[in-house]
């Protein structure tokens, strides 16, 4: 049984006081909830605050991005080492807008991703076709690129420590969502692909979760979805109302 795991990417977004404030409301407000994981990811100038604003809670602390080294002379960037010591036990990796506009292939995503996993961070990698890409009916090649990329060469033991954010990025902040059964057919795809790279064993504990434009208004359908196992949310993350109601519509 895969639990629900709801994830707030707040991107470049919250001041250090700002983004207390939120976490501090949201261990409130979501006190009563434990049947979802709830994972909350700042800039990493506020992960130390975050940490302190959810203390006592059952929230998690994630980080955007992470250096696939361990330490060295590498200006302005952050190791996994580094997210550990604050606390911080998930890291999305690969995300679109790194792609996009950091540069960021395949095999970075890669050396990343073993990275976290070799130092116990759950990775989030997130994969996703632009709309270009989909309207040219490329989307299963694009995903399954960007898949068995990220996997290649991770042992099936430490895989089935990954979790997937399916993020089609013409979806993402655009206010248009893949309808459920389009988020729903590129999910079981993944893990499809995921049984024939490592076992159905494997393929049927990751978590996928769905990414694009998830609001309080469309969360239910998604999440109610067979393959959907939780939300990487980004705008509707930054307001303590609406992520809240999200996080509730993962309750089972
Ligand atoms: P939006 O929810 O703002 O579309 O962003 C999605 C996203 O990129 C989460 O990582």
């Amino acid at each position: 049984m895969r639990i629900s795991i709801i994830a707030g990417n707040w991107k470049m977004y919250k001041t250090d006081r700002e983004a207390y404030e939120l976490a501090s409301f949201l261990k409130k407000s979501l006190k009563d909830v434990k049947s979802v994981k709830v994972v909350l990811c700042p800039p990493f100038t506020a992960l130390s605050s975050v940490k302190r604003g959810i203390e006592g809670s059952d929230m998690f602390l994630g980080a955007q991005n992470m250096h696939w080294e361990s330490e060295g002379a590498y200006t302005g960037e952050i190791s996994a080492s580094m997210l550990l010591s604050l606390g911080c036990q998930f890291v999305i990796l690969g995300h679109s807008e790194r792609r996009a506009y950091f540069g960021e292939k395949n095999q970075i995503v890669n050396l990343k991703l073993k990275a976290a996993l070799e130092n116990g961070l759950t990775p989030i990698v997130c994969v996703g076709e632009r709309l270009e890409e989909r309207e040219a009916g490329k989307t299963e090649e694009v995903v399954e690129d960007h898949i068995t990329g990220a996997f290649e060469g991770v042992e099936s033991e430490q895989a089935g420590k990954v979790v997937i954010a399916y993020e089609p990025v013409w979806a993402i902040g655009t206010g248009k969502t893949a309808t459920p059964k389009q988020a729903n057919d590129v999910h079981r795809f993944i893990r499809e692909k995921l049984s024939a790279l490592y076992s159905g064993e494997v393929a049927k504990n990751i978590s996928i979760l769905y990414g694009g434009s998830v609001k309080p208004e469309n969360a239910k359908d998604l999440l109610s979805q067979a393959d959907i196992d939780g939300a990487l949310v980004g705008g509707a993350s930054l307001k303590a109302e609406s992520f809240e109601k999200i996080v509730r519509s993962g309750i089972i």
